[in-house]
């Protein structure tokens, strides 16, 4: 059991997977992707899931893998942007590892899932009104968890990199 685990967390789009596989080539631990090991572990892609067992299903998918993960190898972990919406998640992350906070404005958030068509709360209405009702919600909880949080904004994923690794 490991607690020296880094888990991103922040909004869809907010760079979590390219950032965690750079980090953890600096930092020489395997990466992981939630959605990815979600999907693997199912046997079905994230918009199968939502589809037939809704988001109540993913979430329990979401936490199932959580669990699993903090019990196995050393990782950095990429979180889903849900991932922190509940209480036993949010234990899991705070007891097992770092929380680092990709924080991302809607905007950015946007130009970077624009051409994504993988993220099913993004494609039941205006992704822009989604993104700002999420983040309003959610953003509080980031802070909240944070151990170390970073602007990401106009950054490149190295120049991130570089600031998360100064801060761990
Ligand atoms: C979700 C974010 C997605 C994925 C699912 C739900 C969310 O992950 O887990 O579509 O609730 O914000 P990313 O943050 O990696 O896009």
């Amino acid at each position: 059991m490991s607690k020296y685990n880094i888990f991103l967390i922040g909004p869809m789009g907010a760079g979590k997977s390219t950032i965690g596989r750079l980090l953890s080539k600096e930092l020489n631990l395997p990466f992981k992707d939630s959605d990815r090991e979600i999907e693997a572990r199912s046997g079905a892609d994230i918009p199968w899931i939502f589809d037939v067992e809704g988001e109540e299903g993913f979430r329990l998918r979401e936490t199932g893998m959580l669990q699993d993960l903090v019990l196995d190898e050393r990782v950095v972990l990429a979180t889903g942007g849900g991932a922190v919406l509940r209480q036993e998640n949010r234990q899991l992350l705070t007891t097992y590892g770092t929380v680092v906070y990709l924080e991302t404005s809607v905007e950015q958030q946007l130009e970077r899932t624009s051409r994504d068509k993988r993220r099913p709360l993004l494609q039941q209405a205006d992704p822009r009104l989604v993104l700002t009702e999420l983040l309003s919600i959610r953003g509080p909880i980031y802070e909240s968890l944070a151990d170390i949080t970073i602007h990401t904004d106009g950054k490149s994923p190295r120049g991130v990199v570089s600031e998360i690794m100064e801060a761990l």
